[in-house]
């Protein structure tokens, strides 16, 4: 009899989210979650290959997985995320004591996998569970929430950009938009049990729609779930620029509940790169862009990715990287060692930048940015700000967190009886990642 879980999450939030699905549908089977791996009579690791660091931490970890089992072979390991769609059926030759590898697309055999697990040890539902699923995004799976104030919400499955550096579109398939109904109902389940903020979450928020029946893009979606007042913030991830519209900005302005913030990847500097990445804008465009979004909401803070040393980046190349930073002036970014995955365009590529390069343009990039997130959140000190509180800080449990609308995180101290609430803070003191401040 199995009765316990752990999952173990690497990668995105779309990855963290499939383990709440992963937990919900644990938890609807009557399993209990275990305080950590070593009282789990299943563990699943549920795994990310957009680059090579992220499948390392996944190898290392079943490695150690090897050792649990041998001590205890009744323990079950489960596969799940990214690597299992990439490795498939590999992955049992390698490492023969997984119990049950299962792609994104195939959350749900999870559950025939625990019933059948329960009733014989035989069954062998394996060639299902890696398949793609061109009608995932028609299942609404149980969740298993994380948290109390903010929540997940999937609205589109896969990717159909194939930028030539990323996984992505292999491993989470064709892209497809659930319905805005199903989404609809979702969220508004989520604001009569107490949230207050969604997160929509897509590899390409912004075309939305094109792959479904109805008559509706990312915008028409947001007026739609503005309508659900108790849910106060409204946040997305992630935005493509080629696809990201006047219509789009007209709507975070007009949405007061739509966050003022945007995660918009830049990747590159370089128009040349841009092209070789496969990304469908050059930088120009890209600016306009932000330009126009500036210029109608002003205080919005805008995030980026960026990726150092893809093959061909020339010192101009990544010199135009830097003083695209300098021009935009981001609030933050994530900056990435381009890694080299199987079976994308870019491995083809001539010119592959060597790994002490790379890391000196990373250390470069990361350094020439930091200045200038320290000074935009130096510049909030003083400042009354609006935040939504989310619960005690991680770091310090003395202290209670929160975050603004422009998705900075705001500590503080506070009675817990906050949480959930829409407070003013005073902003005292700016840090690097965080600001602290004082509820007024
Ligand atoms: N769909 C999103 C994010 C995808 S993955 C988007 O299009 O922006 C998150 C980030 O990982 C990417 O934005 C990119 O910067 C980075 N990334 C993806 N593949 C990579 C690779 N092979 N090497 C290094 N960074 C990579
Ligand atoms: Fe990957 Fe590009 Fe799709 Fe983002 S848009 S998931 S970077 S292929
Ligand atoms: Fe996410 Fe990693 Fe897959 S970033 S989409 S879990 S490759």
């Amino acid at each position: 009899m199995l009765n316990k879980f752990h999952i173990h999450t690497f990668g995105c939030q779309m990855n963290v989210h499939d383990s709440e699905k992963i937990a919900g549908i644990f938890s609807q089977s009557g399993f209990q979650e275990a305080d950590g791996s070593n009282n789990a009579d299943v563990i699943v690791l549920n795994t990310c290959s957009i680059r090579e660091k992220a499948e390392q931490k996944f190898y290392s970890e079943l490695g150690r997985l090897k050792k649990a089992k041998k001590n205890n072979p009744d323990l079950k390991i489960a596969v799940a995320g990214c690597i299992a769609q990439q490795e498939k059926e590999t992955l049992f030759k390698r490492f023969p004591y997984i119990d049950f590898v299962f792609g994104p697309d195939n959350i749900d055999n999870l559950q025939r996998w625990v019933t059948d697990r329960e009733q014989d040890n035989n069954c062998d539902p394996q060639t299902t569970a890696l398949k793609t699923n061109p009608y995932y995004h028609t299942k609404t799976l149980p969740v298993k929430r994380g948290g109390q104030v903010r929540a997940w919400v999937s609205i589109m499955y896969g990717c159909d950009n194939f930028c030539t550096y990323c996984v992505v579109p292999y491993t989470r398939g064709r892209e497809r938009s659930r319905s805005s109904k199903d989404i609809f109902f979702e969220v508004k389940s989520l604001a009569e049990n107490g949230f207050k903020e969604i997160t929509l979450l897509g590899q390409n928020v912004n075309s939305y729609g094109i792959t479904s029946h109805e008559n509706i893009d990312f915008t028409d979606l947001l007026y739609k779930l503005h309508e659900i007042e108790l849910i106060q913030r409204i946040r997305f991830v992630t935005s493509h620029p080629r696809d990201f519209s006047e219509k789009l900005i007209r709507a975070i302005k007009d949405l007061p509940n739509v966050c003022d913030h945007l995660h918009l990847p830049l990747q590159a500097g370089s128009d040349d790169i841009l092209k070789s990445m496969n990304r469908g804008y050059t930088f120009e465009e890209y600016k306009r862009k932000i330009d126009l979004l500036r210029a109608s909401i002003p205080h919005v803070s805008i995030t980026t990715d960026i990726i150092v040393g893809f093959p061909g980046e020339t010192e101009e190349d990544f010199q135009c990287t830097l003083n695209s930073l300098a021009e935009i002036q981001y609030d933050g970014i994530f900056a990435f060692k381009y890694s080299k995955r199987p079976g994308t365009g870019a491995i083809e590529l001539p010119d592959h930048i060597d790994e002490r390069t790379k890391s000196e343009r990373l250390r470069k990039i990361l350094k020439f940015q930091e200045d200038i997130t320290y000074r935009k959140n130096k510049s909030l000190e003083g400042h009354l700000i609006e935040i939504l509180v989310e619960g005690t800080s991680e770091n310090d449990t003395e202290k209670m967190t929160g975050r603004t609308t422009t998705n900075k995180i705001v500590n503080f101290y506070g009675d817990s009886n906050l949480t959930g609430k829409l407070i003013k803070v005073k902003i005292l003191d700016a840090k690097q990642h965080s600001l602290y401040g004082e509820a007024v």
